[in-house]
């Protein structure tokens, strides 16, 4: 049996380095005042299909959906944002207090053709801030996105951001950009002219030569945008002016997710491919409607966790050392095994890593081991040092060993390991 195409399995070397990454971005976000949120990890179909949209590749292809045993249809969650804004209508929690700062990390599905990058079960680190409207809040959500990869260790991303208007302006736009698409419909790549249909806005951001081509003399969203969405946009480029955060203006930027108005942004990583998007986001003001909820605004983004820990494997191999035990115990004779064991526990309360021996090895062969695995400190009790109430620590990296009372081995260990 194998692993589904597009999973991971995470061995303990990199499991570490995913944990240290996590909690450094986690102590970004609480820097921001955010505080985490946990949300199921299915939910309802209708809480993704209704708030990303029914014409995006999302819902339409790549939705693990079931029907449960209750006969419900159920979806394992493709993204967190729709999650998030369920459980902040169902809770009520605009009642509460105006604003809300939460942020997230965990696994997702969409069943997509798995490559570098890309997979099917993958996880996001991300954020959502909830109740404002204003530029200030998506300033603040763009510079937390962008403290998080700091944090993690990435260096080389670029921020490219737009700003898709209002809805006003944007159904101006995409009767303009329809018809443009139509007049160069057999100029257009299959998929384009397939989402041309559905989803005309997606085919400005196609890869595909060909569309570029015809792409070239498409109408520009910034020519539609009125007055109300030109000022937000140009008020949140001024905070991100001011705090000397450089970025792209990238008109074409639209984003795989329909719910998105006003400002959109993507981190880009240099080092990544053609799978690119470090992370992404923008806000979105009509999700709580879909949820039979009073009309809130909200902004976020999310990181892309194993594009994150790829790049970080290139930049950062320090972060992948494996993780060693402070101190190897071995008990020579069965009398002290016992007693080391109490030892360890000892040890073990004192917040240091130590192992004991559970396949009868000899202790030639545990020397090795500690060696091997770099195991700075090695504890031995014998038949004396039982009799005596002491341990023989040997410091395996200079080979000095010593005597030392039962009652002084933290100490000891200590001074060794530094
Ligand atoms: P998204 O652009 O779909 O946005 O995903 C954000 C990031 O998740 C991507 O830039 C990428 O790094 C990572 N990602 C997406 N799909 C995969 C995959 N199949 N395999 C590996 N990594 C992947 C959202 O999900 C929005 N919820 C972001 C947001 C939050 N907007 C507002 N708030």
């Amino acid at each position: 049996m194998q692993s589904p195409r597009g999973t991971k399995d995470i061995f303990p070397l990199q499991s570490k380095a995913w944990r240290e990454t996590e909690q450094k971005m986690a102590d970004a976000a609480r820097s921001f005042g955010y505080g985490e949120i946990r949300i199921p990890i299915f939910e309802h179909t209708g809480v993704f299909a209704r708030a990303i949209g029914e014409e995006t590749d999302i819902v339409g292809k790549e939705m693990y959906t079931f029907v449960d045993r209750g006969g419900d249809s159920m979806t394992l969650r493709p993204e967190f944002t729709a999650g998030v804004i369920r459980a902040a209508a169902q809770h009520s929690i605009l009642g509460q207090s105006p604003l809300h700062r939460f942020w997230y990390c965990g696994p997702l599905f969409r069943y997509e053709r798995p490559q570098k990058g890309r997979f099917r079960q993958f996880h996001q680190f991300g954020a959502e801030c909830i109740g404002a409207d204003s530029p200030e809040s998506d300033a603040e959500i763009i510079l937390l996105a962008r403290q998080c990869l700091i944090a993690a260790g990435i260096n080389g991303f670029r921020l490219q951001i737009n700003t898709l208007g209002n809805s006003e302006s944007r159904a101006a736009y995409r009767a303009r950009l329809s018809d443009f698409l139509q007049s160069v419909a057999e100029r257009l790549s299959d998929e384009s002219r397939r989402r041309m249909e559905r989803n005309p806005l997606r085919v400005l951001d196609s890869k595909d030569e060909r569309d570029r081509e015809a792409l070239v003399n498409a109408p520009s969203l910034t020519d539609f945008l009125d007055l109300e969405s030109k000022v937000h946009f140009e008020l949140v480029l001024k905070i991100l002016d001011s705090q000397g955060i450089p970025y792209e203006i990238h008109s074409r930027l639209v984003r795989g997710l329909d719910y998105y108005s006003h400002t959109v942004f993507e981190f880009i990583g240099d080092s990544l491919g053609s799978q690119d998007a470090l992370g992404g986001g923008g806000r979105y003001n009509n999700m709580f409607e879909y949820f039979g909820a009073k009309s809130a605004p909200a902004v976020g983004f999310s990181l892309g966790m194993e594009r994150i820990m790829l790049t970080l494997e290139q930049q950062s191999p320090v972060l992948y050392s494996p993780e060693r035990p402070d101190v190897s115990l071995i008990a020579l004779g069965e009398e002290s095994v016992n007693t080391v064991w109490k030892y360890a526990d000892v040890l073990r309360a004192e917040g240091l890593s130590v192992i004991t021996d559970v396949l009868g090895r000899s202790m030639k062969s545990l020397m090795k081991e500690a060696d091997k695995f770099s195991i700075p400190v090695v504890l031995i009790v014998g038949e004396n040092e039982l009799a005596a109430g002491t341990v023989i620590l040997r410091d395996m990296r200079n080979g000095g060993q010593r005597e030392c009372p039962s009652n002084k081995i933290v100490a000891a260990i200590r001074e060794i390991i530094g």
